[in-house]
This record gives structure tokens, C-alpha cells and sequence, in this order.
């Protein structure tokens, strides 16, 4: 059946806005109509030195307005999420929004609301949930691999700096960040309720290592108490001095999983040791690594077949709200239940 193409229009235009032009032009249902950049002038010439033929917009209320435009994506700075999501909904535009979708816990409400008043789409970009690694793990914990799962961890280890364009808006600071937590730990806290469930409550610690540049603790650890019983931990930290690494523990009643190593008798009886299993694995902080194409894709499936998008608002608001827990527990020194009032 021939559809009538979708046209997108793109607002921020840093590196992970590039990354989402060249994924939506990947995606044969999807053209790239208009991108809205902080200077028009600069975005121009941006635009022209990588190749792209779209048209540069002044202002995101011009690209809204636009009645011909059906998708918009917003990769521009953390405070501006929340305001620009709800004039898109409210414009009745399907959209895909950075996280964090606000920056406190009434926003990220307000935000909520406005798209499920609306009707349309929505994805955020937890895009490790299509990780080739994180794939796989979910495929193998679906088939009872590992049995019932009783003990998971996630963490999250990247080193921010000046060399990130972001970190002066949205590392160091509270009104840019907001904490940890919503920058990037978002990432692990969405794996730990991808791949183990709701979670009832949570304790978490923060600290400043041995960094004074960020105003708020720029490591935390958090434990979980899932809903099934089982327990978890996720953590994260933007002052290591090492590689970025996001790192998994899994364990079953069953069979185990540590990374790209498991153990299960369930499947190979014979098995006597740790099997490492050849794939592609979180490695890597470049976005140009990360796989924007695929949580594109299935966003755009879900348009063409109406069905709900794997980030979709809902899964989207729970996901932040286990951030915001886990901040407030930090702040407040003592345990937090969900769902947060
Ligand atoms: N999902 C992921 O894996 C991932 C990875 C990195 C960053 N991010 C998120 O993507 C978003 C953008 O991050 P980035 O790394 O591309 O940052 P960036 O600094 O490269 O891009 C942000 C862009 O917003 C523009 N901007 C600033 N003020 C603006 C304004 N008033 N109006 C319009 N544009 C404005 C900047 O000029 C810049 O081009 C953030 O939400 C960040 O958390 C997600």
C-alpha cells in the first residue's frame, strides 16, 4: 500500500540531533522537513557541511506551527524539554524527546499528561534497550535461561567532561542536569525495569568523589526492591577515571549472566564454566555508536501500525520516576516507596 511519507522536523541540532537526521532518513516511511538550531546562521552552515538538503527554521514555534510537519524531536538542552514537548502535543505532532522529559517530578507530570491529552506518539531515547547485547539478554531471561531472575545490577560509568557540548548546560548543574540520576544513570535505571520488572522501593547514597565542578553528587548507588520480590542494585558515576562502561549482573534460579558471560545448566547440562558470548556491548559514549536506527524504526512502526512505541510516554514517565526516587532518596536520606505521590 503507497503511504504518504512522514515529515519530521528536528529541534536542537547538536550531535545526537545528527545522529536522528540520519537514522528518520534511513527509515523509508520518514522525510527530514525542517531542523531548528540555537542560531539559524551557524545551523545553516552546519546542514550544508554534512550534506543534509533540509530546510533551517527559525524558531521551534515556527517548525509547530507547521501544518505539514507530523513528528518532531527534541535533542535541545535539558530545561527545554518539558515546554517544547507540551506545545508539540498540543500541536498534535507525534514525538520523540531526549530524556530527561522534565525536571522535577510536577513537570515531568504536567509533560505526562499533555501527551496522553493528546493522543500521539511518543518515544524517549533510553536507546540501550536496542543495544544488540541488551537485545539478547532480554530474548535469553524470555526464555527461562536463567529462571526467575532474583538478583540484578546496572550501572552506569562515563566520564563527563568539557569535551561532551552539553556539560556546561547540562553536566555540571542543578538547573541544567537536574542530578545524576537524569543526565545519563537514566540509562541503567531503565535496563533494571526493562529487564526486571516494576519496583516497589528504593535507598540510595550520593557522593562527590574526589570532582568539585558538579553541583550536584555526581555518583550515587541505589538499591531496589523490586515488586516480585527480587533485589537489584543500579549506579552510576560521571567522575570515574576510566573507560565508559556500563556494567550487568544477572541471577537466576537457574543460571547467571555477567556481562557478555553466562551460566546455565538449564540449557547446556554439560557447562562448566563462564561461556562468553560474541556481540555488540554498551561500550561506548560516542552517540554515533549508539543504536538511534533502531529506536527510530520501531517509533515509526508504531505510527504506521498504531500500536504503542517501546518508550512510549507511560514506560517513559515510569523510568523517570524511578530517577526521581532514587534523587530523592539521596536528598532525603531514607527510603523511598512508588509510586511517588
Ligand atoms: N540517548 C542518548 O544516548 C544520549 C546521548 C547524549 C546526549 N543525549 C541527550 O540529547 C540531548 C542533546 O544532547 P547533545 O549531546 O546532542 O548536546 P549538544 O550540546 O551537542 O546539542 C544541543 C543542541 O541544542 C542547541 N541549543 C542550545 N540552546 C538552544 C536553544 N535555545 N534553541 C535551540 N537549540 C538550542 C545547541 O546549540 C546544540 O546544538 C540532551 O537531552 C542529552 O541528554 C542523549
Amino acid at each position: 500500500m503507497d503511504m504518504k511519507k512522514l515529515r519530521a522536523g528536528v529541534f536542537g541540532f547538536g550531535d545526537v540531533a545528527v545522529e536522528y537526521v540520519k537514522a528518520l532518513r534511513e527509515n523509508s516511511h520518514v522525510d527530514v522537513a525542517a531542523i531548528v538550531g540555537h542560531d539559524p546562521i551557524r545551523t545553516r552552515e552546519k546542514v550544508g557541511r554534512l550534506g543534509f538538503d533540509i530546510k533551517v527554521l527559525d524558531t521551534f514555534e515556527q517548525m509547530v506551527q507547521q501544518k505539514d510537519i507530523d513528528i518532531i524531536v527534541i535533542t535541545s538542552p535539558h530545561f527545554m524539554h518539558a515546554q517544547e514537548t507540551m506545545l508539540a502535543a498540543q500541536a498534535g505532532k507525534h514525538i520523540i524527546c531526549e530524556k530527561p522529559i522534565g525536571m522535577d517530578f510536577q513537570e515531568m507530570k504536567r509533560v505526562h499528561k499533555a501527551v496522553k491529552a493528546a493522543g500521539v506518539q511518543f518515544q524517549c531515547g533510553m536507546v540501550l534497550r536496542w543495544n544488540p547485547y541488551i537485545e539478547t539478554l532480554k530474548n535469553m531471561i524470555g526464555r527461562g535461561m536463567f529462571g526467575d531472575i532474583f538478583y540484578m545490577e546496572f550501572d552506569y560509568f562515563h566520564k563527563l567532561t568539557s569535551a561532551w557540548n552539553g556539560f556546561s548546560w547540562g553536566g555540571q548543574n542543578r538547573s541544567g542536569g537536574p542530578s545524576a540520576s537524569l543526565v545519563a544513570g537514566i540509562h541503567a535505571v531503565d535496563l533494571m525495569r526493562y529487564l526486571g520488572g516494576e519496583v516497589e522501593d528504593v535507598y540510595a547514597n550520593g557522593t562527590c568523589g574526589h570532582r568539585t565542578d558538579f553541583e550536584y553528587p555526581p555518583t550515587y548507588i541505589a538499591t531496589l526492591k523490586f515488586k516480585n520480590g527480587a533485589v537489584g542494585k543500579t549506579s552510576c558515576s560521571f567522575e570515574t577515571e576510566s573507560p565508559y562502561l556500563v556494567n550487568s549482573l544477572i541471577h537466576g534460579s537457574k543460571g547467571s549472566v555477567v556481562q557478555d558471560r553466562f551460566f546455565t545448566k538449564e540449557i547446556f547440562p554439560g557447562q562448566t564454566g563462564w561461556q562468553k558470548f560474541e556481540t555488540i556491548m554498551p561500550d561506548s559514549g560516542a552517540v554515533s555508536h549508539h543504536p538511534f536506527r533502531f529506536l527510530v524504526n520501531d517509533f515509526i512502526d508504531a505510527i504506521v501500525n498504531e500500536r504503542p512505541s517501546m518508550l512510549n510516554i507511560d514506560e517513559t514517565y515510569k523510568t523517570h520516576e524511578l530517577c526521581m526516587a532514587i534523587d530523592t532518596s539521596i536528598a532525603t536520606n531514607g527510603k523511598v516507596t512508588l509510586p511517588l505521590a
